[in-house]
C-alpha cells in the first residue's frame, strides 16, 4: 500500500455494535466485533492519517495511534460523530453495525417476570451515516451494507438515498465471513464502478478498502 496515501487527511471511522437499554440490566444489541472498523483504523493510520474511531462496546484492543471515542447507544453514536466531524473531516466511513430500532423506553428498574408474554415498543434510531452524508459539508462519505439477500441491490440502492460516495457491500449470510468473524468478503460499489475483494482477512480487505478510498478521494 501506498504509504501516505492519506497524509494530511482526517478520517472518522464508526466500529462495533450499539448497545439499546431494555432495562438497567438487559440490552438489545448484534454480532459485531468490531473487527472490520479496527482493521480500517489501522489501514488508515497506516497510510498517513489522523484517525478518529468512534467504536460501540467491543472486546479488541484499539490499534495504537488511533484516538478511540467509546459509546453505547445509536443516540450515542450520532452525537459523537457529529462532533467528530465538526473538528474536521476528510473521509468517513461508518462500518458499525447500529441497531435499526431502540426500546421506546428504558424501564428505571429491572422488569418484573409475570405474564407469558411480553412485547416490546421500539422506535427508529437516528441513522448516523444518512446524518453525516446529508451535511452541506459533507465530508467524503464510505457506508457498509450487511445484507442477507439480494446485496448488490440493496447495498446500491442505500449509496443514492444516503448519498454515499462509496459503498462497501458484505454478504453476511456466508458462514465463516462478515459479522464476528476473523475474515470477510465484499463488493464495493461507487456510482460509475464496481470490484470484490476477498475473501481474506479483515486486515488484508481494510488495507486495499483504503488504497481504493485514496484513489477516489
Ligand atoms: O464488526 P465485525 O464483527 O468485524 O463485522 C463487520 C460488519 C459485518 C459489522 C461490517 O462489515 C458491516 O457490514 N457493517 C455495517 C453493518 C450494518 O449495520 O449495515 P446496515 O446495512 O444495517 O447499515 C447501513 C450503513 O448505515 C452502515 O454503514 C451503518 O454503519 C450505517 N448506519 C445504520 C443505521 C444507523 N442508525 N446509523 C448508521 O450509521
Amino acid at each position: 500500500r501506498s504509504a501516505g496515501a492519506l497524509a494530511d487527511k482526517r478520517v472518522v471511522i464508526t466500529a462495533g455494535p450499539t448497545r439499546e437499554p431494555i432495562d438497567p440490566v438487559r440490552y438489545i444489541t448484534n454480532h459485531s466485533s468490531g473487527k472490520m472498523g479496527y482493521a480500517l483504523a489501522a489501514a488508515a493510520r497506516d497510510a498517513g492519517a489522523q484517525v478518529t474511531l468512534i467504536s460501540g462496546p467491543v472486546s479488541i484492543a484499539p490499534p495504537p495511534g488511533v484516538e478511540v471515542r467509546n459509546v453505547i447507544t445509536a443516540e450515542d453514536m450520532l452525537r459523537v460523530a457529529s462532533v467528530a466531524v465538526d473538528e474536521g473531516c476528510d473521509l468517513f466511513i461508518a462500518s458499525a453495525a447500529v441497531a435499526d430500532y431502540r426500546p421506546q423506553i428504558c424501564a428505571e428498574d429491572k422488569i418484573k417476570k409475570s405474564s407469558e408474554e411480553m412485547l416490546l415498543s421500539l422506535v427508529r434510531n437516528p441513522d448516523t451515516l444518512a446524518t453525516i452524508a446529508g451535511r452541506v459539508d459533507a465530508p467524503f462519505t464510505v457506508g457498509f451494507a450487511a445484507e442477507t439477500t439480494d446485496v448488490a441491490k440493496y447495498a446500491t440502492d442505500k449509496m443514492q438515498r444516503k448519498k454515499l460516495r462509496m459503498i462497501v457491500a458484505n454478504d453476511v449470510s456466508v458462514p465463516g465471513l462478515g459479522f464476528n468473524s476473523e475474515n470477510n468478503a465484499v463488493t464495493v460499489f461507487w456510482p460509475d464502478g464496481q470490484v470484490s475483494i476477498g475473501p481474506d482477512s479483515k486486515q488484508q480487505i481494510a488495507d486495499e478498502l483504503i488504497d481504493l478510498i485514496s484513489t477516489h478521494i
